[in-house]
């Protein structure tokens, strides 16, 4: 089913290894989403060599002490972002649905893309400012789902399982990442234990991750404020 023209999928994906499982869903999920009619844009966060601190040598002219939402949304105000996260930001603002593609370490997000949040959801661009928060934020009536592997079995996941419920480990990105800028956030996409699949389940995996992404694309957006 083609999904409108318009429809445009952002996948943030950080794995520092081309040849890995994650990688390969990230591949999976870009090849439903074009196939559905979606326009793809991939940004690769570690083939980019993208700088995950937010310090102060990014804002110039920034007012001692240094606080780093004031620069921002001065920035913003003034159109003096950092050229690179000036591009990423519009890159948020133009996809209808936004796809973080990573594996779970330590129990949330690789360090580099928690650094592309820190710089890229600047304050005045998508929350802040002219924006309020959650569904007065700039990007209300986009999407975002989360696109993860573990190392963990589903079993340890369960909220009486080892590890404990993926809902709560989850809920920091979901609430107080996506959902704070305005994002609807969908179901996560999963892969349990990659690395313990046989060549065949690591095969009908990736099928299972195609399948949820013809899914997401044959979804209605949310209807924007
Ligand atoms: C620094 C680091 C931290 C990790 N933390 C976790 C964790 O908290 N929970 C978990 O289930 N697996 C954890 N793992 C294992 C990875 O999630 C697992 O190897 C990966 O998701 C498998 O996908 P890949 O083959 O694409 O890397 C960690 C791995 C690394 C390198």
């Amino acid at each position: 089913m083609l999904t409108s023209a318009a429809s445009t999928a952002l996948i943030v994906h950080a794995h520092p290894e081309p040849d890995s499982f994650s990688s390969a869903q990230s591949v999976a999920a870009a090849q439903a989403l074009g196939e559905a009619g979606y326009t793809v844009d991939v940004l690769d966060l570690y083939a980019e060599g993208w700088a995950p601190v937010l310090d102060r040598h990014e804002f110039p002219s920034a007012e001692q002490p240094f606080k780093p939402q004031a620069e921002q949304m001065r920035a913003v105000k003034n159109g003096t972002l950092d050229a690179t996260v000036a591009s990423h930001l519009d890159r948020v603002l133009v996809a209808d649905l936004l796809v973080l593609s990573f594996p779970m370490w330590w129990f949330s997000m690789p360090a580099v893309l928690k650094g592309w949040v820190d710089r890229v959801f600047v304050m005045g661009g998508v929350f802040g400012g002219d924006h309020g928060l959650f569904d007065q934020a700039a990007l209300h009536g986009k999407r975002a789902v989360l696109l993860l592997t573990t190392g963990g079995p589903s079993e340890s996941f369960q909220s009486d399982g080892a590890f404990g419920s993926m809902t709560d480990f989850l809920f920091h990105i979901h609430r107080g990442m996506l959902e704070f800028v305005g994002y609807d956030v969908l179901d996560p996409v999963i892969t349990y234990g990659p690395a313990h699949l046989a060549q065949r389940d690591r095969a009908n995996a990736l099928d299972a991750v195609r399948e949820s992404f013809a899914l997401i694309a044959a979804e209605p957006q949310p209807a924007a404020r």
